[in-house]
């Protein structure tokens, strides 16, 4: 790629601004990207169809860091419609101004303009992603970002031989923003993908896709370990993995590391970056690799298979049909649960963690999937009526220009400050055939609002209103937050914080809130700002599984949002 050079170019235009940065930002190195959006045509599964892709690939260019670097990325909209990108699970300190969830931190990046983004790393290590945030255009517009050790440092393990960068998504034959638009006209669920991808492909299970060329290779030498950086940008469903006779060995999560966990198989969350180590020593031969769904809800999903070939380096006859993992059932609740509840933060001398202690602000939300009334029963959800999404009742609606820009400009009418700290009535959250009434939201734009440093605990409680109980892969930007607790059934204030793990709780930005569950997670506010908090299964935010964390700034510059920068794309 001609990034670097392109980098050079860009540098030019940026010099004046880097001068002052050199000043400023003593640690870490700046890098310069492009990123042009812009249509591509790609063929799977015997169609071809023009989509939004990055720099003409999918996934995406991977952008390389290491810890506390800060990287520029120009985003050139050269593409038919409105887009914006975001960095998921980077944190950027004080700066949700380039943060990108559109009508949240920004208005779209418009065809035929440009927006450069300013992403600033800090605390995270290992794997992370970006992708795009506007509609369902992620689907096409996403990659990994690697954030290596600090120079001077090395991995909390021994140094690998090689590392492979492992994209897993979604895909669809038809033209995802129409998917999602039809749905969202009709009131009914959107279609389904038609595969799942290793690295952009669907691999030989599917029918037409046995051509060599369906398939993604990782050629490896005998002996040696590689290091393997794999992100979940499945649309709508979690994801089991694993690799034909290998053990996975976990070491990281969410661009954190954790206590090694080896494993079969490993249940991944849209959303989600795992870290794994994997040593080739198993007789030369080639080995699928594959990745099937998790998927505990009652609607109809994608349950297919991809698969990619681990080949080995050297003189051998291949096996006619490779041997397979033996992946959980996409249905098979345990083993999701048992991997889940085995990850633990690493919470070494050199990587500690800090686990908030006094909390200070208690919130408890509900997660649902609701339905909101259609009078004439003419709508293509349960009843007739409109599949919709909510936190504590209230299903979000995206408002004309962006959160962001309405507070710090002091717009009034563009969001409601009061997202309660509790769902508007209590009653069995997870019991079967609840009373349809309790299943519709109310609809606004409500943000959260939390002073600088306020100690935070939330509890997220799944719920079965409409029978549509099923796991939630909840997102937070801005923080990653400790996992403290985990359970099924109705949350229980007294009985279940006696047995929350404080000592070496997960460090994430994304959590699946088991089915008819709960997840407690805590974080300090110390990140002044306006972040979005979402489920991470595209069709349930679309529906409005969404809301807002305002972070006021504290009293001194240090603790306070930076200005915006000189130029912001306008609504
Ligand atoms: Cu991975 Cu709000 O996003
Ligand atoms: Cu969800």
């Amino acid at each position: 790629m001609g990034l670097e050079k392109m980098g050079v170019i860009l540098g030019f235009v940026g010099f004046l601004m880097l001068n002052e940065l050199l000043v400023c930002m003593a640690q870490g190195n700046v890098h310069y990207y492009d990123f042009v959006l812009k249509e591509t045509n790609f063929t799977r599964l015997c169609s071809t169809k023009s989509m939004l892709t990055v720099n003409d690939s999918f996934p995406g260019p991977v952008i390389r860091v290491n810890k506390g670097d800060t990287v520029y990325v120009n985003v050139h909209n050269q593409g038919q419609y409105n887009v914006t990108i975001h960095w998921h699970g980077v944190k950027q300190p004080r700066n949700p101004w380039s943060d990108g969830p559109d009508y949240i931190t920004q208005c779209p990046i418009q065809p035929g303009t440009n927006f450069t983004q300013e992403i600033i790393f800090s605390t995270e290590e290992g794997t992370l992603w970006w992708h795009a945030h506007s509609d369902w255009s992620r689907a096409t517009v996403h990659g990994a970002i690697i954030v290596s050790p600090a120079a001077g440092t090395t991995y909390p393990f021994p140094q690998p031989d090689a590392e492979e960068t492992i994209v897993l998504a979604s895909w669809f034959k038809g033209d995802v923003p129409a998917i999602i638009e039809e749905a969202l006209n009709s009131g009914g669920e959107p279609n389904q993908s038609d595969a799942f991808t290793i690295n952009g492909q669907p691999g030989d299970l599917y029918n037409c896709a046995t051509d060599a060329e369906s398939i993604y290779r990782i050629l490896v030498d005998y002996g040696r370990t590689y290091l393997l950086r794999i992100v979940n940008a499945v649309m709508n469903e979690e994801i089991f993995f694993g690799i034909a006779h290998h053990n996975l060995t976990v070491v990281g999560l969410d661009g954190a590391y954790i206590k090694p966990i080896t494993t079969d198989f490993i249940m991944i969350t849209p959303g989600q970056t795992m870290d794994v180590l994997i040593t080739a020593n198993q007789s030369l031969s080639s080995y699928y690799i594959a990745a099937n769904p998790f998927f505990d809800g009652e609607t109809q999903f994608n349950n297919s298979t991809t698969t990619a070939i681990l080949q080995y380096n050297g003189n051998y006859t291949p096996p006619a049909s490779p041997p397979m993992p033996a992946l959980p059932r996409y249905s098979d609740e345990d083993s999701a649960m048992n991997f889940t509840a085995s990850l633990r933060s690493l919470a070494s001398e050199e990587h500690p963690i800090s686990v908030p202690q006094n909390i200070t602000t208690r919130m408890y939300v509900t997660v649902s999937v609701n339905q909101l009334i259609c009078p004439e029963r003419n709508c293509s959800g349960p009843n007739g009526n409109r599949l919709s999404a909510s936190l504590n009742n209230i299903s979000f609606v995206p408002p004309p220009i962006s959160v962001l820009q309405a507070y710090y400009r002091n717009i009034s009418g563009i969001f409601d400050k009061d997202f309660p700290n509790e769902p508007p009535y209590y009653f069995d959250f997870t019991q079967p055939n609840m009373p349809s009434n309790l299943s519709v939201p109310t609809q606004g734009t409500k943000a959260k609002i939390l002073n600088y440093n306020e100690v935070v605990e939330i509890v997220f409680q799944g719920t079965n209103v409409l029978n549509s109980a099923e796991n939630h892969p909840m997102h937070l930007h801005g923080f990653s937050f400790y996992l403290v607790g985990m359970g099924v059934g109705n949350f229980n204030d007294q009985t279940d914080p006696g047995r929350y793990n404080l000592v070496d709780p997960p460090e994430v930005n994304t959590f699946g809130v088991p089915k008819n569950g709960w997840v407690a997670i805590r974080f300090t506010a110390d990140n002044p700002g306006v972040w979005f908090m979402h489920c991470h299964l595209e069709r349930h935010s679309s529906w409005g599984m969404d809301a807002v964390i305002i972070v006021k700034n504290g009293s001194t510059s240090a603790t306070s949002m930076r200005p915006p920068p000189a130029y912001m794309p306008p609504c």
